[in-house]
């Protein structure tokens, strides 16, 4: 067996996406379904359903009122701010490993996940754009490849890196000319393996070149921007951020100059220190990362 196909036997070690979760991104693109619906299909998963009851009732939000079901949690914060916080969470079974082979310690890639969420939603606000979950969903998971890639890049570092120096290419293109698949490609392959809608499936596979994508190029532009600028910040870059090759066309057909990367990062800071302050990271019940706010 070749080592792509050994690469993409391999995907099976990630765990299958949550049923409920896969359900609820299709019901966001269907413009038929209600927010109704989406309670009827979440509130069947009673790890999701108790952990948004425990982050609507903690300090941050600072409710007068103690909620108590999911259809309250959803008058109370917002149809949009409820299904970014479930998506955060869910996204720590796939994200917050250390993924050695890409130098990212202890929920690195989840911390850089979530900048990226974070920032789709300032960056659509600065365009005009109506912030949108599938935007949100698709920067949230644009690099889920590394946590199946990152066991090969591992084994292959010292060559994928003087490659990337040697020809002046990114470590990506590298970890392309030297596995032959990067971890893009390879994070579109999951995404279709989850069965994610075709927006999201293209904006994982060409984040990193977004010219590429034949279709929903909005999106993969945009969640391209997204990590130009948490990359920027250095928030969970690792060793992929080493060789980064930004790309400057997206920024001039959105008119954006680096004052408004500024802008961005400032933002980002702003409410990723929010999150710092009011978000403890640590390991819950399950295992598995869970967000706090204390
Ligand atoms: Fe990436
Ligand atoms: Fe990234």
């Amino acid at each position: 067996m070749n080592l792509v196909d050994q690469i993409l036997n391999s995907t099976d070690r990630l765990p299958s996406f949550p049923m409920v979760i896969q359900r609820a991104l299709q019901l966001i693109e269907d413009p038929r379904s209600s927010a109704q619906n989406l309670v009827d299909v979440l509130q069947f998963d009673q790890s999701i359903t108790a952990n948004i009851l425990k982050l609507c009732n903690s300090a941050y939000f600072g409710l007068r009122k103690t909620v108590s079901s999911l259809r309250e949690a959803l008058v109370m914060v917002g149809f949009d701010q409820l299904m970014e916080i479930i998506l955060s969470q869910e996204s720590a079974s796939f994200l917050q490993d250390s993924c050695k082979g890409y130098d990212l310690g202890q929920a690195d890639l989840w911390k850089h996940s979530v900048a990226c969420g974070l920032l789709s939603g300032i960056i659509s606000k600065r365009l005009k754009r109506e912030a949108s979950l599938t935007l949100f969903t698709a920067a949230l998971l644009h690099d889920i490849g590394k946590m199946v890639l990152g066991h090969y890049v591992q084994d292959y570092f010292r060559q994928i890196k003087n490659l990337a120096g040697e020809k002046q290419i990114s470590f990506t293109e590298a970890e392309k000319e030297i596995l032959g698949i990067d971890h893009a490609e390879l994070g579109g392959k999951v995404a279709e393996k989850w069965k994610f809608p075709k927006s999201i499936i293209s904006a994982i596979q060409y984040h990193h070149a977004p010219s590429l994508a034949s279709e929903e190029s909005e999106v993969v532009e945009l969640v391209s921007l997204c990590d130009i600028v948490a990359m920027i910040t250095g928030i969970g870059g690792g060793a992929d951020g080493l060789a980064y090759h930004g790309n400057r066309e997206v920024m001039k057909r959105y008119h954006l100059g680096e004052k408004d990367i500024e802008q961005f990062i400032v933002k980002l800071e702003d409410r990723f220190q929010l999150v710092n302050e009011t978000l403890d990271t640590k390991r819950g019940g399950e295992g598995r990362l869970w967000l706090t706010m204390s």
